[in-house]
């Protein structure tokens, strides 16, 4: 499964680097099984020099190699650390951002295009949520509106935006709900994310078509974010 923290506007190089460290010395340790992955601010990118198991991706990138795009980030700034995972779609930058479902998909080929995995975040605000199920799925369809889902390096992340920081997850019913609707129609791991915690985690990972999830509050600790990855190694599916 897929165990991924999204450090959002937090940590310096030097608390990553310890991060990254203290992450990568228990998975060697108790043998994980899990793929983990940690999306740094890109002022902490770095070669830590990961297992295979481990990679530090970057949570955003501006769609070019390089050019003249002052305060951006491009493929360029990112191969120099060897960035292999990208966060594209992610709530905070669909709302507060305010990109558009066409830029995402600008994005999103570029990144195929320097085929590095692809986690791709869909989620419905909670109006639409209180619409029901079927609103919530065609919100969540037009969120793929340009997106190639049969990219192979392509992992897809639903996290409801009422959940994300909230400190209130969705129900195992309603994760199961959209994760399966969403099975039926990609092949791609599908995560939840949205106030996933150690006292959840592993009622979530049971849910049938999820293989993995997206942690950004309660993985801000490292023992936190490793307890959750020795629970997601003792479940079965
Ligand atoms: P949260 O954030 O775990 O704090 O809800 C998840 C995310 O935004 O990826």
């Amino acid at each position: 499964m897929i165990i991924a923290s999204n450090f959002k506007t937090n940590y310096t190089r030097a608390g990553t680097k310890a991060f990254v460290q203290a992450i990568q010395a228990y998975i060697a340790q108790a043998k994980s099984r899990q793929q983990v992955r940690i999306f740094a601010p890109f002022t902490a990118l770095d070669r830590f020099g990961e297992h295979d198991n481990l990679k530090v991706g970057a949570q955003n990138f501006y769609p070019v190699q390089s050019g003249s795009y002052t305060g951006e980030i491009g493929f360029q700034q990112l191969e120099e650390f060897r960035i292999e995972s990208v966060l594209i779609g992610h709530s905070e930058r669909r709302h507060l951002l305010k990109e558009s479902q066409a830029f995402i998909a600008q994005k999103y080929d570029f990144a195929k295009a320097r085929e590095v995995e692809i986690v791709y975040c869909i989620g419905e605000p909670a109006e639409i949520r209180v619409q029901g199920i079927d609103a919530v799925m065609s919100y969540l369809w037009e969120q793929f509106e340009g997106i190639d889902v049969h990219y192979d390096r392509l992992v897809i992340a639903y996290e409801p935006v009422w959940a994300i920081g909230t400190g209130l997850s969705a129900s195992l019913d309603d994760i199961d709900d959209v994760l399966s609707r969403l099975r039926a129609k990609l092949s791609k791991p599908l995560l939840y994310g949205g106030s996933v915690k150690v006292d959840n985690i592993e009622s979530i990972l049971h849910v049938k078509a999820c293989e993995g999830v997206l942690v950004g509050t309660a993985s801000w600790n490292e023992n936190a974010f490793c307890e959750m990855i020795r629970i997601a190694d003792h479940v079965n599916k």
